[in-house]
């Protein structure tokens, strides 16, 4: 079973080079003809579409490819939901893929226990014991990490077939009907995600559900980004601020114990700009429990016009902002990645070589009575968005 918390190897990537992260982009055949003219190096490109293209549980799949004006392009299987990897200009101009991504379908079924990419859902991160009651009624969900249940259970919305729909060039749909007591939650939910690419560079996911009985209902994306391109070293000098000064400590298997702290004179004080890297070793109990970051952060009131957190790549100088409607963040800094898969252009998939930022509603909180609610009823409608805006610093 994935998540077993392995003693971290540091090998700090003080060596690389752009021309080095670069080089790492460039073995995936591309299905786009974009080539840099001012560099000798080759810009990334997104993965052949032929390895996407099959059929699963009798549906058939596809690369669907997003480009803007600017040559920003956004590569998303109709598997699982799934972004197979964003191209974005460095502060050279030139394209890097800075999401983790496989050559192929199969390559993100390998690493399922990883959820590369993918929309999580019907319920994103942990659901203590596999269990909650709504309305008097206990439910039993499958039990996919130790004793609790992880981004939905044994078959979530990252492994399931979506319908999808190219709106235009730089809009994607995608829509997927989770049964009645699909993974053993109540209500047929039906759930429309489209991705829009804006000539801003930014990369906007916006989610909508509507369910005909009371339900559960947590959904994000879950990309593995590494700014400096995927594959080209670990995620620690990269610089994070984060705007939340209150987090949810976790118990050993990584579920709230239901308290909000705050963040101040802790590693999970991100408020002002520091690498992941500087305290991510500290003798924490908290940063124990999750091998590194993997906490929700209770995010400071704001709205959508605002960044929630800010990340800089160190060698690229690509920045990330990342706006959203949800309460909360689980930052995570890729603790359980054991260099087993092998990415797009041939490396491994390395300990703590990305970070995902998921927007979220606060893990277990169908069990926490203090957290915000994930209800979702009949009649109402689940809307949220989230966006990844990319600039150079
Ligand atoms: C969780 C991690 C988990 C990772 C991949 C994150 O959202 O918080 O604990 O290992 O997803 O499954």
């Amino acid at each position: 079973m994935q998540n077993t918390i392995k003693k971290p190897t540091l090998t700090l990537a003080i060596a690389g080079t752009i021309l080095m992260s670069a080089c790492n982009q460039t073995a995936p055949k591309s299905n786009t003809s974009m080539t840099d003219s001012t560099t000798t190096t080759a810009a990334a490109t997104l993965p052949a579409a032929a390895g996407f293209e099959k059929t699963i549980d009798g549906k058939p799949t596809k690369l669907y490819i997003l480009k803007n004006k600017n040559g920003v392009e956004a590569g998303i299987t109709n598997y699982g939901g799934t972004l197979v990897g964003l191209l974005v200009p460095d502060k050279d101009g030139k394209l890097t893929d800075v999401v983790v991504g496989f050559d192929g379908i199969e390559g993100f079924q390998k690493a399922a226990g990883s959820y590369y990419g993918a929309t999580i859902g019907r319920y994103g991160n942990r659901i203590a014991k596999g269990k909650f009651t709504l309305d008097g009624k206990q439910y039993s969900i499958f039990t996919n990490n130790g004793a609790n249940t992880l981004h939905g259970g044994k078959k979530g919305f990252d492994a399931n077939v979506w319908d999808a729909k190219q709106v235009d060039s730089t809009t994607l749909e995608l829509t997927y009907l989770s049964k009645d007591m699909e993974e053993g939650y109540p209500g047929n939910l039906n759930v429309k995600i489209t991705y829009k690419l804006t000539d801003d560079n930014e990369l906007k996911i916006s989610y909508e559900a509507t369910t005909d009985k009371n339900t559960v209902v947590n959904l994000t994306n879950h990309s593995y980004f590494n700014l400096n391109g995927a594959g080209s070293g670990t995620n620690l000098e990269h610089l994070v601020q984060i705007d939340a000064d209150g987090y949810t400590p976790v118990d050993t298997t990584l579920i709230p114990t239901g308290k909000i702290e705050p963040v101040k004179g802790t590693p999970f004080d991100f408020t002002t700009p520091t690498t992941i890297g500087a305290r991510i070793e500290e003798d924490n109990a908290q940063i124990k429990a999750g091998g590194g970051y993997d906490h929700n952060y209770v995010l400071n009131k704001h709205d959508i016009s605002k960044p929630i957190a800010t990340v800089i790549g160190d060698k690229s100088g690509i920045k990330m902002e990342v706006f959203t409607e949800e309460p909360g963040l689980q930052f995570y800094t890729g603790n359980f990645m054991q260099g087993k898969n092998t990415i797009l252009g041939g490396k491994k998939d390395d300990h703590r070589t990305a970070f995902a930022m998921e927007t979220q509603h606060y893990p277990d909180s169908p069990n926490q009575p203090n957290f915000p609610s994930t209800v979702l009823k009949p009649g109402a409608v689940y809307k949220t968005q989230t966006i990844y805006k990319f600039s150079v610093k």
